[in-house]
């Protein structure tokens, strides 16, 4: 028998450091915190989209009475993306979210199992990582690609 030690490598930004380009999707993530139709948890989640020609989508998370149907605003960004602009990329995700006392969450949101799938998806139908950018008031974490939050995953991509 054998171990084997898996490492993820996260990058911890604090909002001044982050580039021009990654400080305007966290602010339209944050922005998109506003838009989350979220009645019943209360949690505002919001979602930024970068597609490679410029293009920035909105993504919030969706709630419904039967707790099952809710989508979450990180798989709302993604596949607002793939209605609207099929033939662009996603290059970058932020995501950000607001307690139920309206507060922004201190430490970065992380997102589900899954949107981590769904994000697996669209790295294999983009053919290159994803950008994930979590936001929290105090840090913010920059992750190359869905495969540091999810090791062993199930894939066609490598
Ligand atoms: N939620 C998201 O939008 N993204 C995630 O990755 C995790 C959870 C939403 C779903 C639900 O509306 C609320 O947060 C509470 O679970």
């Amino acid at each position: 028998m054998e171990k084997r030690k898996i490492e993820s490598i996260i990058e911890v930004y604090s909002y001044e450091e982050l580039t021009e380009a990654d400080k305007l999707l966290v602010d339209m993530s944050i922005e998109s915190t506003n838009r989350s139709y979220s009645p019943y948890s209360h949690f505002c989640v919001g979602a930024a989209v970068l597609l490679d020609d410029g293009t920035m989508i909105h993504g919030c998370n969706q709630e419904n009475a039967a707790y099952g149907v809710t989508m979450c605003a990180e798989r709302s960004a993604l596949f607002t993306a793939g209605a609207s602009f099929p033939d662009k990329k996603v290059v970058s995700i932020s995501i950000a979210a607001k307690d139920e006392h309206g507060q922004l969450l201190e430490e970065p949101v992380t997102p589900c199992g899954s949107c981590r799938q769904a994000l697996i998806e669209a790295e294999t139908r983009y053919g290159h990582k994803i950008s994930i950018l979590l936001y929290g008031t105090k840090h913010i974490y920059k992750i190359d690609g869905i495969g540091q939050l999810m090791p062993l995953s199930f894939s066609t991509y490598s």
